[in-house]
């Protein structure tokens, strides 16, 4: 890690030896940087942050405008054909570069249309929300939705870099922001408790937004440089996710995915404690640390057999068993496997409202 002189104040953490993620203020230019030797550049946007799009694309003087719908519309097939459209059309040969500029759903998006188009360009990130920075843009995971489900289509498409300039974040709406915090929440807890003392201290998150965003981003490069296409340490990084994704679907994908995260991490941390893995204090320490943040702790009692059959359907749609991430203390995530129905309903007692 290399700390950069004040004037920027920038940290650069490398994920593995494959690419380094950029954080601090005024950082933008760095992705001149790491296209350098691109002769064209598509700047893909969401219209939120067409302003940041715009200075992209004038500091590297060879940027092409390309355009997605905002917010879930643009992890869509159509969304990604029109981006592949205009590859073609800007001439994008293997030698370019795609830059993504935006939350979540535009690094999915574009990392899924670069990671495909002539089987893989140059990728680098530049999120603009704090769920990008602390999660989505960084570990080479891109997808879109189709009718059978949310990401069930992507590829693993590492960037050149990340790109977090916490400049950008201040059009960010409070609830956006907030939504962001979740997954912060969750990496506290699962291996960074120094984030939830931040968090204890200054609930909102800005005041220490850099360390925050550096913290999040340590635990993510490590987690994923030891386990890049999943099977192993980075299933961690689903803590509070089962059930999360069970309330996305319910809701129709009109919850925020930090809200829908931050209900399953106080669900995931009452299954740890009735499990008779997790003590008291830690499984309180969740509820009233989201609520401190000001993100949803709680979800209606009626919902219950719906969200048990959706996780049960997430668990079909993967294959897999029913596996849920919880905690044996601090920083000490495990998985629990297949537990009891009673065991999840009596978990579920302490979210119902
Ligand atoms: N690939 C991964 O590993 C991974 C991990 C976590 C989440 N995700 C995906 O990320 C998506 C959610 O990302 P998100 O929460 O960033 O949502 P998002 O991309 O929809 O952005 C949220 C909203 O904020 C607006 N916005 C973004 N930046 C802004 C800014 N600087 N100023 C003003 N408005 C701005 C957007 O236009 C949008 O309306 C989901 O689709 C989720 O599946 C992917």
């Amino acid at each position: 890690v290399t700390t950069q002189p004040a004037a920027t104040s920038a940290v650069r953490i490398p994920v593995g030896d494959s690419y380094d993620v950029l954080v601090g203020s005024g950082v933008l230019g760095g992705v001149s940087t790491l296209v350098a030797d691109a002769h064209t550049v598509a700047v893909v946007h969401s219209p939120a942050v067409a302003a940041v799009a715009d200075r992209v694309v004038a500091m590297l003087g060879r940027g092409r405008l390309l355009t997605v719908p905002d917010g879930e519309a643009a992890k869509d097939l159509a969304a990604a054909a029109e981006l592949w459209r205009g590859f073609a059309d800007i001439g994008l040969t293997r030698t370019d570069a795609v830059v993504a500029v935006g939350g979540g759903t535009v690094s999915d998006v574009a990392g899924f249309a670069a990671g495909t188009w002539l089987r893989g360009l140059r990728f680098v990130a530049v999120p603009t929300t704090l769920l990008g920075m602390v999660d989505a843009a960084v570990g080479g995971k891109t997808a879109v939705n189709t009718a059978a489900g949310k990401n069930l289509v992507g590829v693993f498409h590492a960037p050149a870099g990340v790109v977090c300039d916490l400049d950008v974040l201040a059009t960010l709406p409070a609830a956006e922001y907030r939504s962001g915090l979740a997954e912060v929440v969750k990496t506290g807890f699962i291996a960074d408790p120094t984030l939830l003392s931040l968090l204890e201290a200054e609930p909102t998150g800005r005041a220490h937004a850099r360390e925050v965003v550096e913290r999040c981003v340590r635990v993510k490069a490590q987690v994923v440089s030891d386990d890049f296409r999943e099977g192993g340490r980075r299933e961690m990084l689903n803590y509070g996710h089962t059930l999360g994704h069970a309330i996305e679907r319910v809701e129709d994908y009109r919850w925020r995915h930090g809200d829908a995260v931050s209900v399953g991490l106080v669900y995931a941390a009452a299954l740890g404690r009735v499990a008779g893995r997790l003590d008291d204090a830690t499984a309180d320490r969740h509820r009233a640390l989201l609520a401190a943040v000001g993100l949803p702790v709680s979800y209606p009692r009626s919902a219950w057999p719906q969200l048990s059959a959706a996780m049960r359907h997430d668990k079909k749609a993967r294959g897999d068993r029913l596996r849920f991430v919880v905690l044996e203390g601090l920083a000490r995530p495990t998985i629990l496997t297949d537990p009891a129905d009673d065991l999840l309903a009596a978990a579920y007692d302490e979210v119902a409202a």
